[in-house]
């Protein structure tokens, strides 16, 4: 079977984009065009790859069928320990970079994707990242490692366990999802870690004991949450004097 026949079959099963991205990591090839070009070269034992078309065809996300995702253009290791980088993420990126902080801390780091992206975007700031998960810890340690980014971790509950030098910004995509939220795909959900999606009082419990913790001498925090519960978070952080602003779509920001 050529590469052109296997791509327009897989793509009855699953999406061409997804059979594409599959082929070329099989191929280890990273850009889309050689597969154009080389539509007519034989491929040899795709079977290798069946089992990763059919869980993709089972709802499976692709990035942790291949073990990673692109965040703000670079290549994050994932596992079914860490959510999988998003894109309204990425909006977190721009606003840090246009502030400069001299530190920072990444709270729920995850796959450390703010953190790493931070500290190579901003390699004069110092950068602290925690999670509660130790084997999110694992990935994001590993990606620090890939990217060669200088970050110290630690394992917190919040800022019950580590509490951050005077004038750090504080950044946190906390899980937010509410779990009677019928318009989400709970089928992607479902793959990922509970503990990094969902969260009681209708998602904001976390986000709540974090503006709780929010320490008087930070330089700042950066909060995501969805759209729908800015206003109740806004509300929130004023009966503690701090005035959280609508950012960019899903963000939430506060600068001293
Ligand atoms: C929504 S994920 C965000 C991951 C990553 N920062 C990103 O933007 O892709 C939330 C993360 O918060 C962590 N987490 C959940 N509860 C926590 C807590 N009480 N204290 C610290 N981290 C927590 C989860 O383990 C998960 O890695």
């Amino acid at each position: 079977m050529t590469i052109g026949e296997w791509l327009s079959d897989t793509s009855k099963t699953i999406e061409r984009l997804d059979a594409e991205l599959i082929l070329q990591h099989f191929l280890e090839v990273d850009d889309r065009s050689y597969l154009v070009a080389h539509a007519e070269d034989e491929l040899s034992d795709a079977s290798a790859i069946d089992a990763q078309v059919a869980r993709r065809a089972e709802g499976e996300p692709l990035a942790y069928i291949l073990g990673y995702r692109e965040f703000y253009g670079r290549r994050f290791f994932v596992t079914t320990n860490v959510l999988i980088p998003r894109p309204e993420t990425e909006t977190i990126i721009n606003i840090v970079k246009s502030i400069g902080p001299d530190r920072i801390l990444d709270v729920g780091t995850g796959s450390g994707c703010i953190a790493v992206t931070l500290s190579l975007e901003l390699p004069n700031a110092h950068i602290d990242a925690a999670d509660i998960s130790e084997d999110a810890l694992r990935v994001a340690q590993k990606n620090a490692a890939h990217h060669g980014a200088n970050i110290a971790f630690h394992k917190s509950d919040l800022l019950s366990d580590f509490q951050p030098e005077p004038n750090t910004l504080i950044i946190a995509n906390l899980p937010y999802v509410d779990a009677d939220w019928q318009w989400l795909d709970h089928k992607t959900l479902d793959y990922e870690p509970e503990l990094a999606l969902y969260a009681e009082q209708g998602g904001l419990s976390l986000i709540y004991k974090l503006i709780d913790q929010y320490p008087f001498n930070a330089a700042g925090l950066i909060l995501e949450a969805d759209p729908s519960q800015h206003q109740a978070i806004i509300d929130y952080a004023k009966g503690h004097n701090l005035n959280l602003k609508d950012q960019q779509g899903y963000i939430l920001y506060l600068a001293n």
